[in-house]
């Protein structure tokens, strides 16, 4: 176990930290900590970026591409592995929120995660069954010739120790098709995110099912309710690393459990925290080229699993008195495949964290998740997030107004000490400034 002072990625030989530096030094700073080489320094760069001609081979009608920043959290502690996470997001205070959570998680060892197998469910509708129970029955009887035929379509995957695993019946019924079977086929996915290998097992198996059921398969498609392949990231902050300014840490860890558990009760309100959870997710999913839509659908699908949207993280206090979380949900992620490595930005932010398998990367994504929602709880059981948001807010006002260089954090201060951070004022300041030049 690594020790729990000052991370290692977070300080340079100078002694400034990671945000004090210029871009050129931070990637610096990330070439020496890390395998990245200036081949990867290059895509970071933008010279090596995602070109028009790639894009274009990726979807329809590309006219370019679009970016996003991307910063680097610092302090993450996981499993015992330090893990500097690139994460691709706009929305200002979110890299920093869950840089500095990650520093106070230290003092309880850091984030511990566990994933489960990467098993990702395939759904076979069944319609126009004259007996749905013998048809149910049937399916179950050929269950080893629906699984051997499943596997047959991809044998890499069955090489790498990946495969259909189980075959699930369940009878479901609307009155615009009355009783139908859905097929569940289980499929190891190993390091993909799964929907390309699912879809073509379940469209593969369709006919035989037809045949085993005698009735008209319709819909053969992934679903992204994955929640066989949770991973659940725990943490420990230290009771005394919880106090700031006038807060002392037993108010703010009893104002985040309050907060929590108003998240728990109330649905208005657990959209919300689990957005903020979102924000640290999806960031990382973005950056690594993965699918956010899917696992965006997954998390609220699993926070509904009861019937009743709600929190996905957990706060409590520990028999020791620290704050105490969890965050378990689906994360459907690959390593491989997609634009996880077509992707340029993408393979080199995998590298960046050293990942080698896909449940690696599900851990880093729900510990940023589980960071930022105590990063966002913190501040809203404190002294509201108004505050931290504010000045980043107001430079990216200033840069809206056209302010460059210095002028940005200039203009930024000036509108944060008038109170008025809007695009009007801070064009009206602009003005003032070139005439009086
Ligand atoms: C803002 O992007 C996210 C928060 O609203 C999350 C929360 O309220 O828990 C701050």
């Amino acid at each position: 176990m690594l020790d729990c002072d000052e991370p290692r990625t977070y300080m340079s030989e100078t002694g400034k930290k990671f945000y004090d530096l210029t871009i050129e030094q931070r990637l610096d700073r990330l070439a020496a900590l890390t395998g990245l080489d200036g081949t990867d320094l290059a895509v970071f760069k933008g010279a090596d970026a995602l070109s028009s001609d790639q894009a274009d081979y990726m979807i329809e009608n590309v006219v370019g591409t679009f970016q996003l920043p991307l910063g680097v959290a610092q302090g993450f502690l996981i499993n015992g592995h330090e893990i500097p996470v690139p994460m691709a997001i706009e929305e200002p205070s979110v890299v920093a929120g869950v840089s500095y959570m990650a520093r106070l998680v230290r003092s309880g060892g850091g984030f511990k995660t566990i994933s489960d197998p990467p098993e990702m469910i395939g759904q076979i509708q069944i319609l126009d069954l004259k007996d749905p129970q013998k048809a149910w029955e049937s399916l179950l009887a050929h269950k080893k010739e629906l699984l051997m035929e499943a596997g047959l379509g991809d044998p890499l995957l069955l090489k790498l120790g990946g495969g259909p695993r189980d075959l699930e019946v369940r009878l479901l019924e609307h009155p615009a098709v009355g009783n139908f079977l859905v097929l569940h086929l289980i499929m190891d996915v190993r390091d993909a995110m799964g929907a390309n290998v699912v879809n073509t097992a379940v469209e593969r198996l369709a006919p035989l099912v037809a045949k085993i059921t005698g009735g008209r398969v319709h819909l053969r498609i992934l679903s992204n309710l994955a929640d066989r392949r949770l991973t659940k990231s725990s943490c420990i902050i230290k009771l005394n690393q919880l106090a700031f300014n006038d807060f002392s840490a037993e108010n703010v860890r009893d104002g985040i459990i309050a907060a929590w558990a108003f998240a728990t009760v109330d649905p208005y309100r657990a959209a919300t925290h689990n957005k903020g959870i979102m924000n640290g997710v999806d960031a990382v999913v973005i950056a690594t080229g993965n699918d956010w839509r899917a696992v965006e659908a997954g998390a609220h699908a699993y926070a509904a699993r009861d019937g009743r949207y709600t929190s996905l993280s957990t706060w409590c206090v520990n028999a020791a008195g620290d704050l105490a979380g969890t965050l378990e949900m689906p994360m459907a992620v690959g390593i491989v495949g997609g634009a996880t490595q077509a992707h340029p930005m993408a393979r080199v932010c995998l590298k960046l964290m050293g990942v080698t398998t896909s449940a690696d990367l599900a851990g880093i994504i729900v510990s940023v998740g589980l960071a930022q929602n105590l990063a966002a709880l913190r501040a809203l059981a404190t002294e509201g997030i108004q505050r931290g948001h504010m000045s980043l807010h107001a430079r990216q006002v200033a840069i809206t107004a056209g302010a460059k260089g210095p002028d940005i954090d200039r203009l930024a201060d000036q509108l944060i000490n008038e109170k008025t951070v809007r695009i009007d004022r801070a064009e009206a300041i602009m003005k003032q400034w070139s005439e009086s030049k």
